[in-house]
């Protein structure tokens, strides 16, 4: 830390990690772990990244949820080549909320973070500091994701163009058979009979979860940080890109207890919680817990229309926007910087839709849904509308689909923000 600035150093670099117990399982990590080291700062605090690129490919670093001058974006052809280092500039006029790195390298973001290039980082800022929310050790981040891994530990990544299997990997996205939490395999965690705020982060490539505990749930924020009120759920679903943050009340159980943490959208374990002990709690969930503004539909400018679909790439598989492949040289829209647009998205089939720079809400039925995301699911066949604020930075951003085959078969598209 100097002055108001907080600097960080990355190396992204191959290391062996010991995923599965007994097996040695090479990885391509942001200092040498996966996920990568959390990185925590606060609203309004500069902070710098600063990635030297140990791994003998190019690679490309991303602040998933940053509000990010382009410069600093990480742009899918703005490479750190082999050996180089690169500062990425991170001004933070962003409220607090449970954010994430990973690669962005143009056509190559799947196989990167497939082998682990993704970590984890927090903001933080004064109106969430006020909260009586579950702090400390009772602050838990789940960073989920899918691998599949071969009998000598390594993480095979099929979507190989020319090898059997890459077709289907392109199709839905690659998938694993192995659900994984900060790294570990069904994990266990000890818990007392407290709350606990768990911010969820689903890294997986293509996989979607819905997460349930048996139990009820409370949400008390999504991407963009804090809700204006907590809301209960019986089940969570996050589809890949997407954040949620949430209370578990563990009191409601018994000590002894086991708690199962299980993907309902795959019936599959994803963690468990041992109720372990009696503990004073002092936290609590506010009814009010932010000031969340709409955006007014009024005050739109443009509204523009998105297609996302499959296609033909050269006689194999792709997906487009608008009919059209991923072009580095083509401008598909040119926003004015302060515009607040609508953007409207059709789909085939379901897709998660991520924006840089811009922040967004959904709009139900024409009014703007109080809460910010910068990720959102696209069921199949769906139609989705969403208000936007452009503001900030001008130059040039990206918005794609968040299952990262997709997004490397193309389906990512260009504004300009001037
Ligand atoms: Cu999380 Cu453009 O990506
Ligand atoms: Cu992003
Ligand atoms: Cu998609």
């Amino acid at each position: 830390r100097r002055g108001d600035t907080d600097y960080y150093d990355l190396t992204a670099r191959q290391a062996v990690a010991a995923v599965i117990p007994g097996l040695r399982t090479p990885i391509w990590g942001y200092d040498g772990v996966f996920p990568g080291p959390t990185i925590e700062t606060r609203r309004d605090r500069r902070t710098v990244v600063r990635l030297t690129n140990g791994l003998a490919a190019p690679t490309v670093l991303h602040l998933h949820g940053g509000h990010t001058p382009a410069a600093s974006d990480g742009h899918p052809t703005d490479l750190v080549l082999p050996g180089a280092t690169r500062e990425y500039d991170y001004p933070m006029t962003q409220r607090a909320a449970t954010l994430w790195y990973h690669d962005h390298r143009m056509d190559y973001t799947g196989p990167q973070v497939w082998r682990g290039l993704a970590g984890l980082f927090l903001v933080r800022d004064d109106e969430e500091d006020a909260l009586p929310l579950p702090k400390g050790e009772r602050e838990v981040p789940l960073v989920i994701c899918d691998r599949s891994f071969a009998a000598d530990g390594t993480m095979p990544y099929p979507g190989v163009p020319g090898k059997p299997g890459a077709k289907e990997a392109y199709m839905g996205g690659v998938l694993g058979d192995v659900t994984l939490v900060n790294g570990a395999p069904w994990p266990v965690l000890k818990v007392a009979r407290a709350r606990y705020r768990l911010r969820v982060v689903n890294a997986s490539n293509a996989r979607p979860y819905e997460l349930s505990t048996g139990g009820p749930i409370v949400q008390i924020g999504t991407d963009g940080g804090l809700l204006p009120a907590p809301r209960t759920l019986d089940a969570v679903r996050l589809s890949p890109g997407e954040r949620a943050d949430l209370v578990v009340d563990f009191a409601a159980h018994r000590i002894g207890d086991r708690v199962e943490l299980r993907d309902l959208a795959d019936d599959g374990r994803v963690m468990r919680f041992d109720v372990d002990r009696d503990a004073p709690d002092d936290s609590a969930i506010p009814a009010v817990l932010s000031k969340v503004d709409r955006l007014d539909p009024a005050s739109a400018t443009v509204t523009r229309d998105f297609e996302f679909t499959s296609g033909n790439l050269h006689g194999g598989t792709g997906w487009l926007i608008n009919g059209k492949p991923y072009a580095a040289d083509r401008v598909d829209a040119t926003v004015k910087l302060g515009a607040t647009e609508i953007w409207r998205f059709t789909s085939d089939v379901s897709h998660p839709i991520h924006l840089h720079l811009a922040h967004f809400q959904v709009l139900t039925d024409g009014a703007p849904n109080p809460e910010w995301k910068d990720t959102v699911e696209l069921r199949e066949a769906q139609t989705l509308e969403v208000i936007a604020r452009f503001d900030g930075y001008p130059g040039r951003y990206v918005f794609h689909c968040h299952n990262l085959e997709h997004e490397d078969m193309a389906m990512m598209a260009t504004f300009d923000v001037i």
